[in-house]
């Protein structure tokens, strides 16, 4: 089968920061199994992997975040004691991560960047197509954007980023791309990609966020990919050797609601938006409004 008619159905998690931004709690805490009230973000962002269809999901981990792998395995003891107590609905919830996909794990061992985590994932993909999943922000459920990318991947063979506007005054926070507009509204072709660029020198507005589809090709890139921004090896360099070589790169303009829990603020805010829409924290909503009020 040739490589543009596979849907990727492997996705790779880069999950081994340390999270300063979060310290003290991510001491012994990883960033990833921070709750959004009652489930770890890690959760969200694999359920959005296995909803697409990738759901054999390999986590690039590092010394003192085995809990992730925990979490995602069976507690036979717990289960047991939930079943002879008739909790069928916390029995029910401490199942669903392990029937969401097939967890595996590989550690990235050391700090060298974003390129060199994804690198990690070479004997696992293999030369298979592939989804990436940065492990701080996830996509609201009813706001599909994977599963779109992968669509897209399959018919084009090549690179397929998730792409959305931001205030020009952020651009150096992010990978940013040069664009040519396509016949679809939310499908451009990337020109140009540069990993946080000067606000000068930014090519545009539009920011790589955390999701990525790519061809398998790109691990031998990656492996030869010197360091870039930051002393780091950088996916957006990888990515653009590949687009001068002549792989076609195409970005999604997402325009869902996006969460971002990288940082303390913006994490509490997706904490609080996501809880004013659950049924099962009675008052919240009411408090909120109430507590609102008393801000203004
Ligand atoms: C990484 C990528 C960057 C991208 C960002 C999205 O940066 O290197 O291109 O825009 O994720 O979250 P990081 O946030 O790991 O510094």
């Amino acid at each position: 089968m040739s490589e543009t008619s596979r849907r990727a159905t492997k996705a790779v998690i880069p999950a081994a920061g340390n999270a300063t931004r979060f310290l003290p709690v991510t001491k012994s805490v990883p960033k990833e199994l921070l709750p959004i009230v009652d489930k770890p973000v890690l959760q969200y962002i694999v359920e959005e992997a296995a909803e697409a269809g990738a759901d054999d999901v390999l986590l690039v981990t590092a010394r003192g975040k085995d809990s992730m792998v925990d979490y995602f395995d069976s507690r036979f003891d717990l289960e047991e004691a939930l079943a002879a107590k008739g909790k069928d609905d916390a029995l029910e919830s401490i199942r669903a991560p392990e029937r969401t996909a097939e967890i595996h794990a590989v550690r990235q061992g050391g700090a060298l960047g974003l390129g060199h985590a994804v690198g990690r994932g070479a004997a696992h993909v293999g030369d298979e197509p592939f989804a990436v999943l940065l492990g701080d922000e996830f996509c609201h459920l009813d706001d599909k954007l994977l599963p779109r990318m992968i669509e897209l991947q399959a018919e084009t063979g090549g690179i397929v980023l998730a792409l959305m506007e931001v205030p020009r005054e952020d651009v150096s926070r992010w990978g940013i791309a040069s664009v040519d507009a396509t016949d679809d509204d939310d499908v451009v072709e990337v020109t140009g990609m540069v990993e946080k660029p000067a606000v000068d020198q930014a090519p545009s507005n539009l920011s790589l966020i955390g999701r990525y589809v790519l061809p398998g090709s790109i691990f031998p890139v990656l492996h030869d990919t010197p360091p870039g921004r930051g002393g780091e090896i950088q996916l957006t360099d990888a990515m653009d050797t590949m687009r001068a070589k002549g792989t076609p790169v195409h970005g999604v303009i997402f325009r869902g609601r996006r969460y971002d829990t990288g940082e303390p603020a913006a994490y509490l805010q997706t904490i609080v938006e996501l809880a004013s829409e659950r049924d099962d924290l009675p008052g919240f909503n009411a408090w909120l409004r109430e507590f609102g009020a008393t801000l203004d």
